[in-house]
């Protein structure tokens, strides 16, 4: 362990604020604060992997605790970098030091913006005025056809855009004010957003076969385990499809979510990011706003299927009803003293991306086609290295479990955590995924998650070649990518 780890300042007992009395570990273990400011990864509390592997991987992943200047009481709570931009950050100062790296760590979906967007973008560059909260009328417009077309009949009255989905989650969770519960494993920012709001976040397991939305009776043991400690969890976010798995929860989870939810007067939070990206062979596409259409907050954004990420533009779908008009309310005025509006420009192009042409449906088809392709191809070289793994349903996500190599592990290279895990594979092979501990899952299980976006280039061409190719695992490119991935694997196995 360097000594950043020891060294993090988290609140003491005496120091948190008054809830952290009640319970001495209130920060869960996705949300609780790193050394530096850097990740789950860098904690590899573990065993170490080899002296030298944890050694090396942490001096790369562990930043020295940045002295707290003296305007910021010790009181506050330290905010560390994502897990997924940090670790990105990393494999970037690796790849301008020439040492090689295989980038699986961040859920970037690795394609070029399309021409028409980035017309309509500079089209629309002279739009310099603040604009409304809630968004420009063209971009609510084109955002409620979008909901429509997906069998959601959406008012532009019940949009709000923000400046990506992750600010609008966190807008919304402000809004909620109150416990969250989230499915366990779950994308990294939703308990790290939980926190900073000074909720609760509680992790519920997904049920078998049900990635990305809790176990319903599980979800109800915690509620009422939350209101016997004198809490209460007034909402609960589910994502689908799911971000880190790859899957999708079939329509009877996301039901029997739904019907707990109203049950004990819960907001259901639907991250919907990936909809779009679901492979035609997965489960049919269920929200609960179907299910619960008063109680749905249904989120999105382009940053993954038109690969918009640094754009940063998202949209909420408020539900109709009393519960509908509050949140909206709260959430308009968190969004008008934190971002103020999305940026027009942005919005103008957004709203031609959410007007879904033949031109903007067909790169979205045809990169759903690639990321399928090569997340299965990177899938199947986890199996064949008896890594066990489930198939992929949507997005750029693999989830491969090491549970099998667990004693192997153990033996050869001292590793018993999924943290050293990842540690290990970025110091000694250039290989950046995050353990599963960064989703909320305990650092004892052995599951990465595995992001593919970034194995379609280092170019625009390149990238535009492996979207425009019928078989992107053939690109010498990509091939080389899936070689090395074996290539460490079989290091790794013996
Ligand atoms: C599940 C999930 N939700 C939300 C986001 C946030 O995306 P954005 O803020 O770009 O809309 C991400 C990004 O990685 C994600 O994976």
């Amino acid at each position: 362990m360097s000594m950043a780890g020891t060294a993090m300042t988290r609140p003491s007992a005496q120091e948190d604020d008054a809830t952290a009395e009640a319970d001495p570990e209130p920060w869960p273990a996705a949300a609780r604060p790193r050394p530096g400011g850097v990740t789950q990864i860098a904690t590899a509390t573990a065993a170490p992997a080899t002296a030298t592997a944890t050694a090396t991987a942490q001096a790369v992943l562990t930043r020295a605790p940045a002295a707290v200047p003296a305007a910021i009481p010790r009181t506050a709570r330290p905010v560390p970098v994502s897990a997924t931009l940090a670790a990105n950050e990393v494999l970037a100062r690796r790849r301008q030091a020439g040492e090689p790296v295989l980038p699986l760590a961040f859920g970037e979906a690795g394609l070029p913006a399309h021409p028409a967007l980035r017309q309509a973008l500079a089209a629309a560059a002279g739009g310099n005025a603040y604009g409304p909260v809630a968004g420009l009328p063209g971009l609510r417009r084109a955002a409620a056809g979008y909901w429509t077309r997906r069998g959601l009949p959406t008012s532009p009255d019940a949009v709000v855009s923000g400046p990506g989905s992750k600010a609008l989650l966190f807008g919304l969770l402000l809004a909620a004010g109150t416990d969250v519960a989230l499915p366990q494993p779950s994308w990294v920012s939703y308990a790290a957003q939980a926190a900073l709001i000074g909720g609760r976040p509680q992790f519920v397991p997904a049920a078998p076969g049900a990635a990305g939305v809790c176990d319903p009776a599980g979800l109800a043991r915690a509620v009422a385990a939350a209101r016997a400690a004198g809490r209460r969890i007034g909402a609960v976010v589910v994502t689908l499809p799911d971000n880190p798995t790859g899957q999708l929860a079939r329509a009877e989870a996301v039901q029997g979510l739904a019907e707990v939810a109203a049950e004990h007067d819960l907001i259901i939070i639907s991250d919907e990011i990936y909809r779009d990206l679901v492979y035609p062979e997965s489960p049919p596409f269920a929200s609960p706003a179907g299910f619960a259409p008063d109680r749905t907050v249904v989120t999105t954004a382009l940053s993954k299927s038109l690969a918009l990420g640094g754009w940063r533009v998202g949209a909420a779908r408020l539900p109709e009803g009393p519960l509908g008009r509050d949140l909206t309310e709260r959430l308009l005025g968190i969004g008008s003293e934190i971002w103020s509006a999305t940026a027009a420009p942005v919005q103008h192009a957004a709203a031609l991306g959410f007007a879904e042409p033949p031109e903007i449906s067909e790169r979205i088809s045809a990169s759903r086609s690639l990321h399928a392709a090569v997340a299965r191809a990177v899938a199947q070289r986890f199996a064949a290295a008896g890594v066990s793994v489930p198939a992929p349903q949507a997005a750029f996500y693999v989830y491969p479990d090491f549970g099998p190599w667990r004693e192997h592990l153990a033996r050869r290279h001292e590793v018993v955590t999924g943290p050293a895990l990842a540690a290990l594979l970025l110091d000694r092979y250039g290989m950046g995924v995050l353990p599963a501990s960064a989703f909320g899952e305990d650092e004892s299980v052995l599951r990465l998650r595995v992001a593919t976006g970034l194995l379609y280039g280092e170019t625009d061409a390149e990238r535009e070649r492996a979207l425009a190719s019928p078989d992107p695992v053939r690109l010498p490119w990509i091939a080389s990518a899936l070689d090395r991935l074996t290539e460490i694997l079989t290091d790794l196995a013996r």
